[in-house]
């Protein structure tokens, strides 16, 4: 595995749940650390104790639903990492709620592909490039195992076209030392994944580091289930 110490990190979504462990996590390997969520207050207390244990750490806002907010998060990350950013954690996403099957809105749809497949796409397609050009970069993209269940649709679309988005730039990145690969972190007890959830949060760890530590050879398009790895 390799060492990422003094990389600089973005993890969207960090105020809770997964991306706040794969926070902490990628700041105790020593990452120059970028969190995110829609206000900074949900990120403060993160932000507070990742400070005070020594770490660099940075946080940002945006409502990925909102264009300008998105350019706004883009612009504020090139500053804070002059325009270096190493390790992209596309880990935030919004689920529609479960409903009876055919019922799902347009508008569910559309918010579901904003958020959970557009906003990752659009990172990558900001932060590859440099990435690229200095032959370094690290991109996880959080899907999900779900299957079979029409009443989350458009949450399930969403992440599909995530996948795909993944596979199909792996031709892109073949022979550099940019890996893109996606994480599967298990069904577990936070506040989307319900409090009928088999696992908890913290099983999310070590598995999410993987797609992150992986070697060159390893490559791209891969998807890792962090519950692999809990066990
Ligand atoms: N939990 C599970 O069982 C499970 C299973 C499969 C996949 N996943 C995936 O794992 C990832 C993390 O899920 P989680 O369970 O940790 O979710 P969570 O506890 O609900 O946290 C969601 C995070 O995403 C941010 N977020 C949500 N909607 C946003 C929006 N419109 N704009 C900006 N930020 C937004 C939230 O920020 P705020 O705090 O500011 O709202 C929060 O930090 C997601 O990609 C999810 O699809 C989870």
């Amino acid at each position: 595995m390799i060492d990422i110490e003094n990389r600089w990190a973005l993890v969207t979504g960090a105020s809770r749940g997964i991306g706040l462990r794969i926070a902490k996590a990628l700041a105790n390997k020593g990452c120059k650390l970028i969190v995110h969520s829609r206000e900074l207050q949900g990120t403060k207390n993160l932000l507070d104790e990742l400070k005070a244990a020594g770490h660099e750490v940075y946080a940002v806002a945006a409502e990925l639903d909102s264009i300008a907010d998105v350019q706004r998060l883009i612009s504020e990350v090139r500053a804070l990492s002059n325009d270096h950013l190493d390790i992209l954690y596309n880990n935030a996403a919004m689920m529609t709620k479960y409903q009876p099957t055919f019922e799902p809105t347009e508008e569910e749809y559309r918010i579901s592909f904003r958020v959970n497949t557009i906003v990752p796409a659009k990172l990558c397609d900001v932060f590859l490039p440099g990435m690229i050009a200095r032959n370094w970069g690290r991109i996880v993209n959080v899907s999900s195992g779900i299957n079979n269940q029409p009443q989350l649709m458009p949450y399930s679309c969403s992440k599909a076209a995530l996948e795909r988005y993944v596979r199909d730039m792996i031709p892109t990145l073949q022979g550099t030392d940019v890996l893109m690969n996606l994480l599967d972190p298990g069904w577990l007890r936070t506040d989307l994944g319900g409090p009928e959830a088999p696992d908890d949060p913290d099983s999310v760890l070590p598995g999410a580091l993987v797609p992150v530590l992986l070697e060159k050879d390893q490559g791209s398009g891969l998807l890792f289930c962090a519950q692999d790895y809990a066990r």
